[in-house]
């Protein structure tokens, strides 16, 4: 009796130590055969009971059963321990995020830097209470010059060229049919200038201005970002395609120093203190005073110098970049959209035109346009 007794103990202090050192789940389930399995020891002990002398069997039992009880608990108290603690370590080792979305095959992309440019441009003036409009970039001549005081055969278009549309090629909704020619009258001499009914790629974003304030009675304050076309070179401060914001605020007083204050801001919110900006007398058909803004440069910090004593062919040695266009909104254009409340005896305002690559160069150090539109991916890389 002793001797089952004992061996019965030794067993259970054999199992519990092993069970406070197993190191898994799977080493746990190890010892559980081992130690209370069909083929155990404790189980053959208990299995050879009846064969006991009578007086043995009830404490052998006892010891036995007890034994067997403590094991299987100590055993499940220990599974479910080490089970927390593996879940716990998957947890904290796993890199997967299971509330991020899946790995697409290919990696997403980031937004263009333009793109951000004009978003930081607009938030500067949603900031300042304007609200964003875009338009169309195939334009009616009407839009893009005549009503943006180019009358046909204005020399300011040419300063403008651009690539034509035919127009028979427009839902015909969107035509304006050419002034009716008297019967029999022959067109002598070259070809008609392009006139209000041509269509073409707009130059500038200007032409919203006029869309806008046709849509919208008087104050009005927008900014307009889009795309525009010029038959310009393609070199490093030109594209035939390129991206403008347009701004236009009109209301009863608005004067000339609300045009600077508000440029003054812009220039401030995007470039940061250290950027001068200086104004000086432009023209445009359809503002008047018109003005010209520029901005110091940023690679020769404004003397037009580099380091080594070259000339800055960024800004061509001026130590300043013009970024923008603008002044107050011609009365001639009010003319166009009067009947919708822009009467030029009670509303004055501004406008202005931004080139969007001109400042991300500025903002970014990027010395040469062209990099927008390459993909080289080690340039996009650098703007994630
Ligand atoms: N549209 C002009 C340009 O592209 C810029 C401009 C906009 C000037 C608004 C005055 C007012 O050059």
């Amino acid at each position: 009796m002793a001797d089952a007794q004992a061996r019965i103990e030794e067993l259970r202090r054999e199992a519990e130590a092993a069970a406070a050192a197993a190191a898994s789940a799977a080493e746990l389930e190890e010892l559980r055969v081992r130690y209370l399995g069909r083929k155990a020891e404790l189980t053959g002990i208990l299995r050879g009971i009846a064969e006991l002398p009578a007086e043995e069997r009830g404490p052998v039992g006892k010891a036995g059963n007890e034994a067997r009880e403590t094991l299987e608990r100590l055993l499940e108290g220990r599974r479910a321990e080490l089970e927390a603690a593996e879940l716990e370590q998957g947890l904290t080792t796993d890199t997967v995020d299971v509330t991020l979305p899946g790995t697409p095959a290919v990696p997403v992309g980031s937004r263009s830097l333009l793109i951000r440019t004009m978003r930081e441009i607009e938030d500067v003036f949603l900031g300042l209470g304007y609200r964003v409009m875009e338009g169309p970039e195939v334009e009616l001549d009407y839009y893009n010059f005549t009503a943006l005081n180019h009358p046909p055969g204005h020399p300011a278009r040419m300063a403008q060229d651009t690539f034509y549309v035919d127009p028979r090629s427009l839902d015909p909704e969107l035509r304006i049919e050419p002034a009716p020619t008297s019967p029999g009258e022959e067109v002598a001499g070259p070809a008609l200038p392009p006139g209000p009914e041509d269509v073409m790629l707009r130059t500038h974003t200007s032409p919203m201005q006029v869309r806008a304030m046709e849509t919208q009675k008087p104050p009005i304050f927008i900014v307009v970002p889009g795309r525009c076309y010029r038959s310009d070179p393609f070199d490093a401060t030109h594209s035939p395609m390129f991206h403008q914001v347009e701004g236009l605020a009109v209301a009863e007083s608005i004067t000339l120093a609300d045009l600077k204050g508000t440029l003054d801001e812009f220039a401030r919110a995007l470039f940061g203190s250290e950027r001068k900006t200086r104004f000086r007398p432009g023209f445009f058909p359809f503002t008047e005073p018109s003005v010209e803004v520029d901005v110091s440069c940023f690679r020769c910090g404004g003397s037009g110098e580099l380091v080594d004593g070259s000339r800055d062919s960024i800004c061509k040695g001026t130590g300043w970049i013009e970024i923008l266009g603008s002044g107050m909104v011609d009365p001639n254009v009010f003319g166009f959209v009067e009947a919708n409340g822009y009467d030029a005896e009670r509303v004055q305002g501004f406008a202005f035109g931004m080139g969007i690559e001109r400042i991300a160069m500025l903002k970014h150090g990027v010395p040469d346009l062209r990099k927008f539109f390459e993909n080289d991916v080690r340039v996009l890389e650098q703007f994630r």
